[in-house]
């Protein structure tokens, strides 16, 4: 099949297979791993990501849900930062996987203690194609930053519920800590399903 008659094909493969493991197993670290190869697959190729979730704002970095599973055992989602942008320390709750597609992204590992969040001293670089792992058993508390001063980053995350409709929680410009619920960038989603240039380059 030409990727040109179906340039979405890759993120509608990879939502068909996260489906098919959620129905099979709710454990975490099977989930983990296998929808680390997952993800692995779908961040080697860059070029399914539609510009309308690709694009970075001056303002703050954003999140554009890719797509969410009607029960919202997982949702799928691309961060742009922008150059210098970066989160809040802030936890998940559930379980997730980042996989870098373009640019490169700085995390820095935080952890709860003593009624307090404090840094752990550890963090990582991101690279396309690198893939980190959230949540509350294997950690669940990170800054994330765009790690280029001069052009966009995007990262391409799956997460098992609805992200965007999770309460969890961060730490506030004052250190204190919040809830909060992160939503979405855009009430668009993209189109998996208009196959209809395959269908017809099949039957001519
Ligand atoms: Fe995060």
């Amino acid at each position: 099949m030409s990727q040109a008659l179906d340039p979405i094909a890759p993120l509608r493969d990879f939502v068909v297979a996260m489906t098919r493991l959620v129905e099979t197993t709710r454990d975490e670290p099977t989930l983990l791993a296998q929808g680390r190869q997952l993800l692995a697959k779908l961040i080697a190729d860059d070029g399914w990501l539609a510009p309308d979730f690709a694009q970075p704002d001056p303002a703050a970095y954003r999140q554009y849900l890719l797509y969410c599973d009607p029960l919202e055992r997982f949702s799928v989602v691309s961060f742009v930062w922008g150059p210098g942008q970066k989160t809040p320390v802030h936890d998940h709750t559930v379980w997730g996987l980042v996989g870098m597609l373009r640019g490169a992204e700085l995390c820095q590992e935080y952890a709860p203690q003593g009624g307090r969040v404090v840094s752990r001293g550890v963090e990582h670089t991101l690279k396309p194609g690198m893939i980190e792992a959230v949540s509350p058993t294997v950690g669940d508390w990170h800054v994330v930053a765009n790690a280029l001063a001069d052009r966009p980053s995007i990262s391409i995350h799956v997460y098992g519920a609805n992200i965007g409709a999770v309460r969890r929680h961060m730490l506030d410009a004052r250190g204190e800590l919040r809830d909060f619920v992160s939503g979405y960038s855009s009430a668009l989603v993209p189109n998996l399903w208009d196959r209809s240039a395959v269908v017809r380059a099949q039957a001519a």
